[in-house]
């Protein structure tokens, strides 16, 4: 397995927790991953793209596994960083029997005895977003393999707690991929989504929210770790009837929502809430003075989505910290644009650009993209330093790649692309 990985200008703060610790091999000959259901070819395909060494093997609806190369082994938190893939984790294999006790006891026969600090119990999706009122979660399924497996240990004597898991855990991970048929697996986790079971975050709607969105907005901040303040002043590009400006209110933040269609009366009622009826292309720059971040939910493609921001975020009298933009896949094929769009966004200058289909998200993605805050210290280096134009990526060098010990990644761009945690 080579050694080598592309990094670049743009590397994120998770990928420096990490390599940060000595991670301990995992060996295993199979990687697994759960998506949304329909999103499996996009993963197979982004994952042919940036990890050539892995092999796809096998694949149901909202679950597809890869036959990782014989040679070389991967720390346990090592993260493929794919667009689509909400959960991943190294295969121990599978387990398949008639009743619940009989696969408990065999998944931990499959578990050995790694000191596990955490139990994820999640089922695959059983149909994509939205099909006739599915949407991904906690399903009574999961939960009462959850309840056999915590049996199973207690009885064998070795206790293991199960829901959200601490950055660092090490995670024991079973996927229902079948009532009879649980694949067990194992991840550390290193990014908030690793700590969410299923990579789906114990988030509810709230009972007066008006639209699903609130969830989304809610997973995408959560997701990206922004550092949103109460009091900073926040625009949403489609913010009708108004879901997601509510999550946003409910963290205090001052909300702009443009929309030329209605915003729920609930939403206007809060003071810190205005809404501008316009089209987010027909406000001038100027009533963007003074916002810190800036949200995107329009259903239009996402060349008009990024069109409409990046007339905003260039504009010399605005200086927007963070974007959250959902780009909508009005035809799974544009999920192969990913890279292209992530290239565009960081070269308005945002060092720190990932995507992630969230779990809240139907056919879309989200991209969380962060600046680095101005500082004294930070303008000083800048005067110093050469001017780097921001579409370069600076490759590792062969001596940092070997530090990461983590297969390489094909550079198909000259910019590659970013991750997804
Ligand atoms: C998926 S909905 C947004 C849901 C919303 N974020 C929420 O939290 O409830 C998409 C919205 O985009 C709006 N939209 C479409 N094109 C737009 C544009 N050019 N400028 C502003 N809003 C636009 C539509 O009117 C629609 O309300």
């Amino acid at each position: 397995m080579s050694r080598g990985r592309r990094t670049s200008r743009l590397t994120t703060e998770r990928g420096r927790a990490a390599t940060a610790r000595p991670a301990s091999a995992v060996g295993a000959a199979f990687l697994f991953a759960t998506c949304q259901v329909g999103a499996e070819p996009a993963l197979k395909s982004e994952m042919a793209r940036d990890w050539p060494e892995f092999h796809f093997a096998y694949s149901r609806p909202g679950f597809v596994t890869f036959k990782l190369p014989p040679a070389g082994e991967l720390p346990e938190d090592f993260d493929p960083h794919a667009v689509f893939a909400r959960a991943h984790g190294f295969s121990l294999g599978k387990v398949q029997a008639a009743s619940a006790q009989q696969l408990a006891h065999a998944a931990w026969q499959l578990a050995g005895d790694r000191a596990y600090d955490r139990l994820h119990v999640w089922q695959r999706d059983t149909a994509a977003p939205g099909y006739r009122g599915f949407h991904p979660g906690p399903t009574e399924l999961a939960a009462a393999a959850e309840q056999t497996l915590g049996q199973n240990a207690q009885a064998a004597g070795r206790g293991l707690a199960s829901g959200q898991a601490q950055i660092g855990e090490l995670v024991l991970d079973c996927v229902i991929v079948e009532p009879g048929e649980w694949w067990i697996g194992l991840h550390r986790a290193a990014s908030p989504a690793d700590c969410w079971p299923g990579g789906i975050p114990p988030i509810t709607l709230p009972a007066d929210a008006v639209s699903r969105a609130y969830l989304k907005m809610e997973e995408a901040i959560l997701w990206s770790g922004l550092p949103l303040s109460p009091g900073d002043r926040c625009v949403e590009i489609g913010c009708a009837p108004g879901g997601a400006s509510q999550a946003l209110l409910a963290r205090r933040l001052s909300v702009m929502g443009i929309d030329p269609a209605d915003v729920d009366p609930r939403v206007t009622a809060n003071r810190r809430f205005t809404h501008v009826k316009k089209r987010g292309a027909d406000l001038r720059r100027r009533e963007f003075r003074g916002v810190r971040w800036l949200a995107a939910d329009m259903n239009v493609a996402p060349a008009y989505t990024l069109d409409t921001v990046e007339a905003i975020v260039t504009h010399p009298t605005v200086n927007v910290r963070g974007l959250l933009l959902t780009l909508k896949l009005a035809d799974w094929k544009l999920a192969e644009e990913i890279p292209g769009y992530l290239e565009r966004i960081a070269s308005w200058g945002y060092g720190n650009v990932r995507a992630r289909q969230l779990a809240h998200n139907r056919r879309e993605i989200c991209v969380a993209a962060l600046k680095q805050p101005r500082t004294k210290a930070t303008r000083r280096r800048q005067r110093q330093s050469v001017t780097v134009p921001p579409r370069t990526i600076r490759p590792a060098t062969d001596a940092q790649a070997r530090e990461e010990k983590v297969p390489a990644r094909r550079n198909k761009t000259a910019g590659g692309r970013r991750g997804s945690r």
